[in-house]
């Protein structure tokens, strides 16, 4: 599994519930964070990077657990591997159609993959009649690696951002959190939706999403072991990592190994 940062210790977290005794190798990409407001040619390049480092531990699935890189580059990265890829977007897309009621569905991600509208084709492949509205919100990754996840800061931020969201459509009723920083601020981001809303608004991320379609995709690959699966997890940078990564994976970790691609 791979990320431009931290955000995608979220995935990790869902995979470790939905297949623990899987092992799992993490890249985290911080050296080159933000990959939310490069451009696609940046994004995908540095994406088939860390795919290699995966494949060259002879992994058995990739998954992408950034959206953005999942947004633009996942042809890329499919035609680079001989295992099979899981992006971000597809689940998370399956997941918002499941979970609303009237097709509005609000998505709110990085700058990059709002321009890819690859949430929007994605929606709007599966459910033509869906109505999707996509926002991008670049300082809640900030906020999400700072810790300030549930205070007044937070709440404001979320509020700027939801109102412009809710003001293009006030009928959304389930929101899609499109980045792997995302889940961290699911409470504030939940229920300042449901305030603006005026009703209950539906929160779907694709981290647990991201699991199921692994399980799907391991198919009798699937290792049935009951002892707990290894998290290795690497880095390209690995400053203030032990303070940050802990409250995305939400488990202890043993560390970060510093790497260069
Ligand atoms: N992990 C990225 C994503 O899910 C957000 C952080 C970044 O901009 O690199 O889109």
């Amino acid at each position: 599994m791979f990320d431009s940062g931290v955000g995608g210790l979220t995935v990790v977290h869902a995979l470790r519930r939905t297949l623990p005794g899987e092992d799992v190798v993490y890249l985290g990409d911080m050296a080159r964070l933000p990959y939310g407001n490069k451009a696609p040619r940046t994004v995908e390049r540095y994406s088939l990077a860390c795919q290699q480092f995966l494949l060259d531990r002879r992994v058995k699935l990739v998954l992408i657990a950034c959206n953005t890189a999942s947004a633009i580059a996942l042809p890329a990265l499919e035609a680079a591997s001989p295992v099979p890829v899981i992006g971000a977007v597809a689940p998370g897309a399956a997941s918002a159609l499941a979970a609303t009621r009237n097709g509005h569905i609000g998505v709110i991600c990085t700058l990059a993959t709002m321009r890819s509208g690859a949430y929007a084709q994605a929606i709007g492949a599966r459910d033509a009649a869906a109505i999707p509205t996509t926002l991008a919100c670049p300082l809640l990754v900030p906020l999400a690696e700072e810790g300030w996840t549930d205070d007044e800061i937070a709440a404001l931020v979320a509020r700027r951002y939801l109102a412009q969201l809710f003001e293009r459509d006030r009928a959304i009723d389930t929101l899609v959190l499109g980045c792997t920083h995302y889940p961290l601020l699911r409470e504030v981001l939940g229920r300042v939706a449901c305030e603006l809303a005026g009703r209950e608004v539906a929160i779907v991320d694709s981290a647990s999403a991201m699991a199921e379609a692994a399980v799907d995709a391991l198919g009798s690959n699937e290792n049935q072991r009951t002892a707990a699966g290894r998290l290795d997890c690497f880095a390209t940078d690995i400053s203030r990592l032990d303070e940050v990564a802990p409250r995305f994976l939400g488990e202890p970790l043993t560390g970060f190994e510093l790497v260069d691609l």
